[in-house]
């Protein structure tokens, strides 16, 4: 080539490569693979070396982050970067509108621009000619710090400006009332400040803390503070190798377009290349900005980022300006903050808990502390490893996460907080039930206690399994019921439930004549549940209610489940590998056939799953996942109903999906679906792909208030062993 075929190719390459970040990082919709990427980029990078005075700042090679010439330079704010009052409730919003009309005069013509409020750090980005000149953290709102080599590194931050162009109406942003198309500025500014929020996703954040904790290094209490932190490192390799985001919601000083509103800046933003967040909505309508504001609070949880509100802000420049600002804060916008969900208690004690295959997790104790409206006590510490790895001590300030239906977890140690009287903790090293001492499989992040099948505490949580509402359901029997039963010798597996006779329970507290009676009739009824149940009831690894109803029916009775193989069980739609894997191994252990038998020997159901009624194939092809608490369904209701239909329940959402129905407390499995795009519907949408017709008699309208809550339940053992 030629010296002027490369720098040709450079800058193709360059241009190829901006156009893949803007396709990534603002519209979302990748165009070429990671690997193709990377390859772009490797060719890009050779050129480079092989022609040094062909290089350039604005490369996206030099992504990667120059060395900063010295400690960060403060940088004033042309205009300072004000922050926002707060309101906490709808009262206080609509008090907001009413001042705003105040002072604008009560007929004025209002418009809302509805922001999520992302919980990142704000920055200030200058672009001369197009280029980035400068980027600034907030700082104090006056004065901020000079860490544009770092910012050159976050992922779909433009170093150069794309010429505007009006976007198609496809990808336009979402106008609630499509009142006006915008005219859009078309060319560029000569100069532009913009603002916008450094974040980093929730997934990133968790990574970017187990990474750091397995190094041994401090963890970060939160995401904000690991963007923020991130964002200074003194080293902008190291930015560079963390996660962080960008997106844009404001504009300060501009020179050569003029911008006359909040929804036109952000579809400006949005064409000249930078990301704005697609859930930014337009109203005229404050009661609809109101339903968005609930709709949002709603959807929280399934973010894949950390929004700590709301932002609503006045459309109109002109408006905003003649509002002002009081103090620090515009009245022009206003934050509508959702209730926190992290925060920081004393850790008392850590307790360990024996599951249902033995495996034991640590548990933290904590001074109740109040998240989001419920007071937390207990929060997860998920195993030995990432309690030594964080160094999280018994005394020491922890923060504590709660989001979802997630159960709370500890994020880490407030360092700074200690003083000294902490006490590490080391796992024990014999189960505290059993005394066995404790295994770890290689590999495994999980002790257990090996004494399966005699261990006390495994035998009690496999009892509370058995008689769960989703197998056996035996009406009468909980946790305390099966402690009892347990500690006092009465049964050493589930079958002995089946020999319980009235006299063993003579003399205990609690056990009247009627109630001994109600008891052994529950027990004698849960003899005839179908073999699905059973199947659900034995605590197969990963066998929840979908796939023992998929088994049940495939292969009509027990003894055919366990002469079959790994590939006859593959056969099966919805049964994978990993599925089957664990059926032929629960069977090959002599102790689970020999409860088999003993099982049969006391009258249970082994055989059955006949095809279900069917109702009619409405729903054919499609395939469901459900997540969340739905308001009158019981998952198997649901799963029932869909299935009765033609349908087909799957546990996992992928591409494949054609529908999500999430109830209340919907988590990752929501957020898979919005990620992947795949059509989300509540009950009553549900009901309605069916037809109310349909659906009758699958226990609508009886309201079950213990419904929910089994969302584990696929995972087999998993969920009841956190
Ligand atoms: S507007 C006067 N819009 O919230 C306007 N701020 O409490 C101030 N933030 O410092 C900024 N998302 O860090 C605005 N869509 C959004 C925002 C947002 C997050 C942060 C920003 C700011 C703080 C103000």
């Amino acid at each position: 080539m030629t010296e002027i075929d490369v720098a040709r190719r450079i800058e193709e390459l360059r241009a190829t490569i901006r156009e893949h970040n803007y396709r990534y990082y603002v519209l979302d919709e990748p165009s070429v693979s990671d690997a193709e990427y990377d390859a772009l980029m490797r060719d890009l990078r050779a050129l480079e070396v092989a022609t040094p005075d062909l290089l350039s700042p604005d490369s996206p090679t030099q992504r990667v982050g120059a060395p900063l010439s010295s400690q960060f330079a403060k940088v004033r704010h042309p205009q300072p970067m004000l922050s926002l009052g707060n309101a906490f409730d709808e009262g206080d919003l609509r008090a907001w509108r009413e001042r705003v009309l105040k002072l604008l005069g009560e007929d004025a013509q209002l418009a809302f621009v509805v922001e999520p409020k992302i919980d990142g750090l704000a920055i200030a980005l200058t672009y001369r000619d197009g280029r980035l000149a400068i980027g600034a953290t907030r700082g104090d709102g006056e004065v901020g710090e000079d860490v544009t080599a770092n910012l050159r590194t976050v992922g779909g931050l433009p170093m150069m400006l794309r010429e505007p162009q009006q976007r198609d109406e496809g990808r336009r942003m979402k106008d609630e009332e499509a009142s006006s198309f915008i005219l859009l500025p078309s060319s560029l500014p000569g100069l532009i400040e913009v603002r916008g929020e450094v974040y980093i996703r929730i997934a990133d954040f968790e990574a970017l803390n187990d990474g750091l904790a397995a190094a041994g290094e401090k963890v970060f209490a939160n995401a904000r503070n690991s963007a923020a932190g991130s964002l200074r490192q003194k080293d902008p390799a190291l930015t560079a190798a963390r996660p962080l985001r960008f997106f844009a919601y404001q504009v300060g000083p501009v020179e050569g377009v003029e911008l006359t509103g909040q929804w036109q800046t952000l579809q400006y933003l949005r064409a000249i290349g930078f990301p704005v967040n697609r859930d930014a909505r337009r109203f005229t309508d404050f009661e609809a900005v109101l339903a968005y504001c609930r709709e949002w609070m709603a959807r929280r949880d399934s973010l894949e980022y950390e929004a700590d509100g709301i932002v609503v802000k006045i459309d109109d420049f002109a408006q905003q300006r003649e509002l002002g600002v009081v103090g620090r804060d515009p009245r022009w916008a206003i934050a509508y903050k959702f209730p926190a969900r992290e925060a920081t208690t004393r850790l008392l004690n850590i307790s360990v808990n024996v599951g249902r295959t033995g495996v034991v997790t640590p548990g933290a104790e904590l001074e109740p502390v109040l998240i989001g409206g419920v007071t937390v006590r207990n929060a997860s510490l998920h195993n030995a490893d990432y309690i030594a790895e964080r160094d999280i001590r018994v005394g020491d300030y922890v923060m504590v996460k709660r989001a979802g239906d997630v159960i709370p977890y500890v994020i880490g140690p407030i360092l700074s907080r200690r003083d000294g009287s902490e006490q590490p903790w080391s796992f024990p090293e014999r189960c505290p039930a059993c005394d066995t001492p404790l295994e770890r499989v290689e590999g495994e992040a999980a002790w257990r206690c090996p004494n399966f099948g005699i261990c006390p505490a495994q035998l009690v949580r496999r009892v509370e399994h058995f008689v769960s509402r989703g197998a056996l359901d035996i009406v009468g029997i909980g946790e305390k019921q099966a402690e009892l039963f347990v500690g006092a010798g009465l049964i050493a597996d589930v079958a002995d439930l089946y020999a319980l006779r009235a006299e063993q329970f003579a003399g205990m507290e609690g056990f009247g004549p009627k109630k001994i009676a109600n008891l052994l009739a529950a027990i004698e009824e849960s003899k005839a549940r179908p073999l699905d149940r059973l199947l659900v009831g034995l605590g197969i690894r990963f066998v929840g209610s979908v796939a023992a109803q998929d088994l049940a029916r495939h292969f009509g009775g027990l003894d055919a489940i366990i002469a079959a193989g790994q590939a006859d069980l593959e056969t099966i739609d919805g049964v994978g590998p990993v599925v089957a894997a664990s059926v032929v191994d629960f069977f090959q252990h002599p102790e689970n056939r020999a409860l088999v038998e003993k099982l049969r020997a006391a009258g249970l159901t082994l055989t059955g799953g006949a095809p279900r009624e069917r109702r009619g194939d409405g729903l054919a092809g499609k395939t469901f996942v459900l997540t969340g608490t739905l308001p009158t369904l019981t998952r198997e209701q649901a799963a029932e109903l869909i299935v009765a239909h033609g349908g087909k329940v799957s546990e996992s959402v992928s591409k494949k999906t054609s529908y999500v129905v999430a109830g209340a407390s919907a988590g990752s499995k929501l957020a898979k679906a919005t990620q992947l795009g795949v059509q989300v519907l509540d009950e009553a949408g549900l009901l309605g792909l069916v037809g109310a017709a349909g659906a009758e008699g699958w226990g609508l309208g009886v309201g079950d208030p213990d419904a929910g809550g089994e969302e584990q339940e696929g995972g087999g053992q998993l969920g009841l062993d956190l």
